[in-house]
């Protein structure tokens, strides 16, 4: 953006001076409005840049020396640099728990988490990142505040609150708030899910279905019992929350 404010700066300033020596030569009124309305555009297109430059100052630094280039080049691609992604493809990792954040990493980097989207996404940035930096990236984005996302679906939310407190008792689905918290802001044993997209809820949740997690604690058991519509009406809820 700052580069090509200043491109179109330069070709301003070179037409500039091309009028300006027309006007030298005895040039007439036009010319004279020409060159006036071109210095207000430089003046505006300072004006621009300025603010663009501002902007990119004001970016928090993330005060991680070591990590910066990984989270500046890599990271913040995909899943913003406060960990607020919009997209419901990239999971949100601002203000989730530290450690599940570190576990999931290695499990990405030692191929122990296998889902599509997994391999297809997660397995090049992790390859090469030592248990240091993991450490590292973790402590970032768990200290990172979460936004709240979108509201999930009217028609889906309020069957997914049913799910998210009282489980399904008649397939021997446990309630989903007894491990993630009363309102899924995750702890120490389960990952936040207050927030998180839910395409990326539903998909995990298919993922646990197959297996492909394989560090995924009880998740299999309780995702197998889920019917389809149930993962989508849960999902809808916990993406609508704080
Ligand atoms: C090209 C896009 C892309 C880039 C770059 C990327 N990620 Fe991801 N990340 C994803 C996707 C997609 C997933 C979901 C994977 C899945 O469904 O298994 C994910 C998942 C994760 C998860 C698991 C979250 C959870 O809730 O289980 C963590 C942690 C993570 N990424 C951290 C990082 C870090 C740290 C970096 C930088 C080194 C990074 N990612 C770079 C796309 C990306
Ligand atoms: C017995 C405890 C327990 C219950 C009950 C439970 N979970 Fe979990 N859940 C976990 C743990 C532990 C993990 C972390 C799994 C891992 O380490 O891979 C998890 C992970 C998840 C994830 C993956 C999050 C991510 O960022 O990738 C989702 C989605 C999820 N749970 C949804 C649910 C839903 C929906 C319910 C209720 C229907 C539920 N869980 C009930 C313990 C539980």
């Amino acid at each position: 953006m700052a580069l090509k404010l200043l491109t179109l700066e330069l070709i301003l300033a070179l037409n500039l001076l091309k009028l300006e020596l027309i006007i030298a030569k005895g040039g007439d009124m036009k010319s004279r409005t020409i060159t006036f309305r071109l210095i207000i555009l430089l003046v505006i297109l300072n004006f621009a840049r300025l603010a663009v430059a501002s902007t990119a100052q004001s970016d928090p630094p993330p005060n991680f020396g070591p990590i910066q280039p990984i989270l500046y080049g890599e990271c913040l691609l995909c899943h913003d640099h406060s960990g607020n992604s919009t997209s419901p493809i990239f999971p949100r990792l601002a203000g989730q728990n530290e450690l599940y954040l570190e576990k999931e990493l290695k499990a990405f980097r030692e191929h122990t988490r296998r889902d599509p989207d997994a391999f297809g996404y997660m397995y090049g940035p992790a390859s090469s990142l030592s248990d240091g930096k993991i450490h590292l990236l973790a402590e970032y984005f768990s200290e990172q505040t979460p936004t709240p996302n979108s509201p999930g679906n009217p028609d889906r939310v309020k069957n997914g609150e049913v799910i998210f407190k009282n489980g399904v008792p008649a397939n021997g689905v446990p309630p989903c708030y007894a491990c993630h918290g009363d309102s899924a802001q995750g702890n120490d044993f389960a990952p936040r899910l207050a927030g998180q997209s839910a395409g990326y809820i539903v998909r995990q949740l298919e993922a646990f279905k197959r297996n492909e997690r394989k560090e995924a604690a009880t998740m299999p058991i309780v995702a197998s019992k889920l019917t389809a519509d149930e993962e989508r009406d849960v999902a809808n809820y916990l993406q609508g929350l704080k």
